[in-house]
């Protein structure tokens, strides 16, 4: 069965709003494993939009499932996490305009530049993943660098609007799945999975984890409102 790693860069985001402490993304992480996530998910972005340096040290102090460092192959970032030694580190792409993690990484294309910064995680004993297309071309690509895991961009899926577009979505998820496991690749997925989408692509063989962060956040939000202001009404009472 796959697991859940919880993605809480959305936290970040809310406290960065305000640019104070709260709400802290290490409460977050502290409730979702109190809840049942298996996995803590963090995206330290270069423009430190949402997460900040100090959470991912502090993740790592207090994640007791495992941390997922989401980061992309830069020197700097690099450094950090051989400094940090997370759990697991998924390079992913960035730009700085985007919104949110959009494409998957061009792993065949930046091979020269991914293996031997790969090589340096690996040697520090932390598994890599590349966030890809489900793609053959990108899979081989990911075990040629050296890849441990590759997580399957779910985007694709999650994005189509109709049934026969959906299906051909899943089955490529699958046929993926099936393709890198093959090559001693361990799979995760994610990207636009929510409570609608997500059962078929939790019951794809070989995957393991799926990383799942906008669509929890923006549940915890509205069913938590209901308490948050009743709390405040009996202040005010
Ligand atoms: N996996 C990766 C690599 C991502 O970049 C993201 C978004 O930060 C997710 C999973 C989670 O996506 P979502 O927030 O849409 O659930």
């Amino acid at each position: 069965m796959a697991t859940l790693g919880l993605n809480i860069d959305h936290i970040a985001t809310i406290r960065q709003a305000r640019g104070g402490k709260e709400p802290d993304p290490i409460a977050a992480a502290i409730l979702g494993e109190i809840a049942g996530a298996l996995g803590i998910t963090a995206h330290l972005r270069e423009d430190r939009r949402h997460i900040q340096d100090r959470d991912i040290r502090l993740l790592k102090e207090i994640v007791t499932t495992h941390l997922n460092l989401e980061m992309a192959c830069t020197t700097e970032m690099v450094a950090i996490a051989l400094d940090i030694v997370p759990g697991m580190v998924t390079l992913v792409p960035e730009k700085r305009e985007e919104k949110t993690t959009e494409g998957g990484l061009a792993v065949q294309e930046l091979e020269k530049e991914l293996s031997p910064r790969i090589a340096k995680l690996r040697k520090q004993g932390i598994p890599v993943s590349t966030f890809i297309a489900p793609n053959i071309e990108q899979i081989k690509a990911s075990a040629r660098v050296g890849a441990t895991h590759v997580e399957l961009h779910t985007g694709y899926y999650s994005n189509v609007t109709t049934e026969k577009a959906r299906d051909g979505e899943l089955a490529a998820l699958r046929e993926m799945a099936q393709a890198a496991s093959k090559l001693g690749l361990r799979v995760n997925a994610g990207h636009g999975l929510d409570y609608r989408n997500v059962a078929p692509v939790a019951r794809i063989e070989h995957v393991e984890e799926l990383n799942i962060g906008h669509s929890i956040m923006g549940r915890a939000a509205l069913v938590g409102i209901d308490r948050a202001v009743r709390d405040m009404i009996a202040l005010i009472a």
